[in-house]
């Protein structure tokens, strides 16, 4: 088990935790590299519906890159540490859906794999933004590219060029965020969206995952025709005969993820 990503299982929700309070849960390789390794665990795991990231501590979602790995860097060395897989693909690709929970700062590199995860849900607590234009550095994590899709070029812009820290109430204004909480609620509230969620047909959750991610690359024309042939797909699956005979008996559905 990593040490630096934690990995809680409560009912068909997995929590992963990054673990390095003490440093802001800033990305480390290590990180990185453990960040991969429970994500293959939870992938092959069908007892898992729904996954929760956070960080450890009150203070911290993710401060961003380890800003300490950075020094003496060549160009070749940062390249190899930006290798494939990298966590925010790993993330936006994720076959299950996945929750960031914002419990603190979400800078840098914490705010590109939260703009990687699928819903964002924060602590009124948490503060965003992407201060790598201080370190002389752009976001090398998607922040160029995932977030002006989520907020918005000229938000974006603005995040990006100004390098100043926003509240969750700004996030949320701005749609970098979907829901927030009080802090002390914050835990208890993802956990039942999570739980909800995951109550879902695993086989369908994934269907429409991969339909919706599909409209940050198709022209319209071809995304709603993508769409149209994921639904009839849905025909074939013996949970849409479930969900609708469950419906029409006036009983819960019994998904089987087939
Ligand atoms: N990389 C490495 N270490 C980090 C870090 C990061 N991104 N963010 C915080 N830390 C470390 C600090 O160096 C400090 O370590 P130390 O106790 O060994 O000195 C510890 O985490 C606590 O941070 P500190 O700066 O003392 O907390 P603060 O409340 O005064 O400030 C921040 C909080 C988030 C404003 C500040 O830590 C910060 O600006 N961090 C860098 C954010 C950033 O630029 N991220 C993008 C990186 S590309």
């Amino acid at each position: 088990m990593p040490e630096t990503v934690l990995l809680e299982r409560d009912g068909r929700v997995a929590i992963v935790t990054v673990n390095r309070p003490d440093k802001l849960n800033a990305l480390s390789q290590q990180v990185r590299d453990d960040m991969l390794e429970v994500l293959a665990e939870i992938e092959k795991d069908d007892s898992i519906g729904a996954v929760v990231i956070t960080g450890a501590g009150e203070k911290s979602f993710i401060a961003g890159a380890d800003i300490g790995e950075f020094a003496g860097r060549s160009p070749l060395d940062q390249r190899d540490a930006m290798r494939s897989p990298r966590i925010f693909d790993a993330m936006a690709t994720f076959p299950k859906p996945v929750i960031a929970m914002i419990n603190g700062f979400c800078l840098g590199g914490g705010c590109e794999l939260a703009a990687s995860c699928d819903i964002r849900i924060a602590s009124d607590k948490a503060r965003f933004g992407q201060p790598e234009i201080k370190l002389g550095l752009i976001p090398g994590g998607g922040g160029t590219q995932r977030l002006p899709r989520l907020i918005g070029s000229g938000q974006a812009m603005r995040l990006i060029l100004s390098g100043e820290m926003i509240d969750a109430t700004e996030a949320q204004r701005i749609g970098l965020v979907e829901m927030i909480f009080p802090a002390d609620e914050l835990r208890a509230k993802t956990h039942e969206l999570a739980a909800k969620i995951a109550s879902f047909s695993p086989l369908t959750l994934r269907i429409a995952k991969e339909s919706i991610r599909n409209s940050e690359k198709l022209p319209i024309e071809e995304g709603l025709a993508y769409e149209r042939d994921l639904f009839c797909l849905c025909f074939s699956t013996e949970d849409k005969k479930e969900g609708v005979a469950a419906f029409l008996e006036k009983r819960p559905a019994a998904w089987t993820g087939r």
